[in-house]
């Protein structure tokens, strides 16, 4: 069944755990993540990006999510447009069917360059009122997105910041955090910590001065009812890279947030886990090997199942890891 995000995370605050927000793009994602959620008894949250938008075409995304919902009715399921740029954006998310929708006004509408404070209130609260009326939640983005490394965005896909950005934009503030909430309505706020989009977030295993898991604790101190939201959380899995190089694939050296991190922010109010990436990197390993292994087949499908297979897996640890297991 179709529920908001509101439900689930306030289920998963009642109970302790987080929730991993998978993006999705295509069918062999949508039935990887529903087999692992079965498998494992968790609810779950398929999220749209704005390129997934652009990739399948908004309708084929919400009749493949109807359809996960028709094949798996004892899984609860949040339907979320992930990084909207902008109040139409999120409208026409809403009016499509989507059961929650995040409003990101900390860039301006280019999705690149940082906005001020008033803009991010003024959209943010704008998309809350109308979101509420219908009943669907909505995420909020505080602080960007960024390198504390470099002082980037430091990213490839486009979502984040654009340039050099300063410590303390890259660093959620507790005290506006509470302001920020307080004036919004916003369902989940979604916090900067350091962490980026992509593969390419930390040259080195983050210890706490480019990953502050610190401030999370910081910020659940201050606003402990309000449902955390951790973005670019891939975990950046050394074994999927090794794969890729092994099959002709060029990856640079690169490290992801650790699962054990992932777990302390749970334990202080994250809720909600943004993970595209590591999907992206078990899909591409496994579709690599397989090609290498076999190559006379020219099967598609041959090559998707065992991308699926390697997503499945992928997904399944998640779901143990951040408590999400047997709350379905
Ligand atoms: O929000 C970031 C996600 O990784 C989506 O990336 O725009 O390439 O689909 P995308
Ligand atoms: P990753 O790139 O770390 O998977 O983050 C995804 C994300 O935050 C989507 O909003
Ligand atoms: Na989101
Ligand atoms: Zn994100």
């Amino acid at each position: 069944a179709m529920i908001s995000l509101r439900q689930l995370l306030d289920h998963a605050a009642e109970h302790g755990y987080g929730v991993p927000a998978f993006n999705v793009n295509n069918l062999e994602q949508i039935q990887a993540i529903m087999q692992a959620a079965q498998k494992t008894s968790s609810p779950v949250i398929l999220q749209a990006s704005a390129g997934a938008r652009q990739y399948a075409g908004e309708p084929f995304l919400r009749k493949m999510v109807e359809a996960a919902a028709e094949m798996y009715p004892g899984i609860p399921i949040v339907m979320h447009q992930d990084h909207g740029a902008s109040p139409a954006v999120c409208l026409q998310s809403i009016r499509s069917g989507f059961t929650s929708v995040m409003m990101d006004g900390s860039l301006k509408e280019d999705a690149k360059t940082p906005a001020s404070y008033d803009y991010n209130v003024d959209v943010t609260r704008r998309v809350v009122e109308m979101a509420h009326a219908v009943g669907v939640s909505v995420e909020g983005e505080l602080g960007c997105l960024g390198s504390l490394e470099s002082g980037t965005a430091g990213e490839e896909d486009g979502v984040g910041a654009a340039g050099q950005l300063s410590h303390e934009q890259l660093l959620t503030d507790p005290d506006q955090a509470a302001d920020f909430v307080a004036r919004t309505g916003v369902d989940a706020l979604a916090i900067a910590i350091g962490t980026s989009h992509g593969a390419y977030k930390f040259s080195r295993p983050p210890t706490g001065d480019i990953l502050a898991i610190d401030r999370i604790k910081a910020i659940h101190a201050r606003i402990p009812d309000t449902h955390l939201v951790m973005h670019g959380s891939s975990s950046v899995p050394q074994a999927w890279l090794a794969v890729i190089r092994e099959h002709g694939g060029e990856i640079q050296e690169t490290y992801g947030v650790p699962v054990d991190e992932i777990r302390e922010g749970i334990r202080h109010g994250v809720r909600k886990v943004n993970i595209d990436t590591d999907i992206r990197l078990a899909m591409t390993g496994a579709m690599r090997r397989a090609m290498a292994r076999d190559r006379s087949e020219f099967d598609p499908r041959k090559f998707l199942k065992e991308a699926l297979a390697a997503a499945r897996e992928l997904c399944a640890e998640r779901f143990e890891a951040f408590g999400c297991a047997g709350q379905a």
